[in-house]
């Protein structure tokens, strides 16, 4: 079947709960699009307290994620599941390559794939060596866990899958895609509280149009994101 899979490994599954279930990633699942399993990374811990973290190596300041309950917790999505066993595991922390349009197109076109949501000061190097394939990063900040990355990242390849955006064309015009920002968009009243929709959009010339655009959203990548120009 068409479509991606996605394995999410989580201390924190109800955290994606409400992303699920609204707009386009609820209408990717609906239509066979996109398939997510949410798996507690806890259900893997063992003990009484179920404890998922430890004291670091060493000292220093922070918790570490304990290297059983997610290797287990892998080893688990990936038995007898020809898929999943060949599905990379992406690992989401601050130490990661930057997220762009470009590596969501690539992941977008795999069959399945295992997010793996870190959470305290760091996961065990050793997960990292063994058992991650690429690392990701959301943006030159901190958040307190993996899972907003996560859904960053199942949002942005599940509008991607054929069938789930109605206007491909609106998919491949977006920001980014051709490595610079979008241009201005208008909609009716065409004159609202004294401010004007501009004359060009509402002749009916497409290449005066299309210039337009083209010139609009260089300006603003020139003005916003000059560094994406330079690449
Ligand atoms: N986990 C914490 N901060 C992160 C970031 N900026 N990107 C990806 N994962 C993270």
């Amino acid at each position: 079947m068409s479509g991606i899979a996605i394995d999410v490994l989580s201390l924190f599954p109800g955290m994606f709960t409400s992303v699920l279930g609204e707009s386009i990633v609820a209408q990717a699942q609906k239509a066979g699009a996109l398939q997510v399993r949410l798996t507690d990374i806890r259900d893997f811990a063992g003990g009484r307290h179920r404890q998922a973290d430890d004291y670091p190596f060493g000292g220093g300041a922070g918790m570490v994620m304990k290297p059983e309950p997610v290797c287990d917790a892998i080893d688990w999505l990936r038995q007898d599941d020809e898929s999943a066993k060949a599905a990379p595991v992406v690992y989401f922390t601050p130490q990661g390559r930057l997220l762009t349009q470009s590596i969501v197109n690539e992941y977008a076109r795999l069959p399945h794939v295992i997010l793996l949501c870190g959470h305290y000061k760091e996961l065990d190097q050793r997960v990292r060596d063994h058992m991650v394939d690429d690392e990701l990063s959301v943006g030159d900040y901190v958040l307190s866990g993996g899972e907003l990355p996560a859904m960053l990242f199942i949002d942005a390849v599940a509008r991607l899958q054929p069938g789930v955006l109605s206007d491909i064309e609106s998919a491949l015009s977006d920001s980014h895609q051709q490595r610079a920002l979008g241009c201005p968009h208008y909609t009716r009243p065409a004159e609202y509280r004294g401010w004007q929709a501009p004359e060009v959009l509402l002749g009916g010339n497409h290449a005066a149009i299309e210039a337009w655009r083209r010139e609009r959203a260089l300006e603003l990548t020139r003005r916003v994101r000059p560094d994406l120009l330079d690449e």
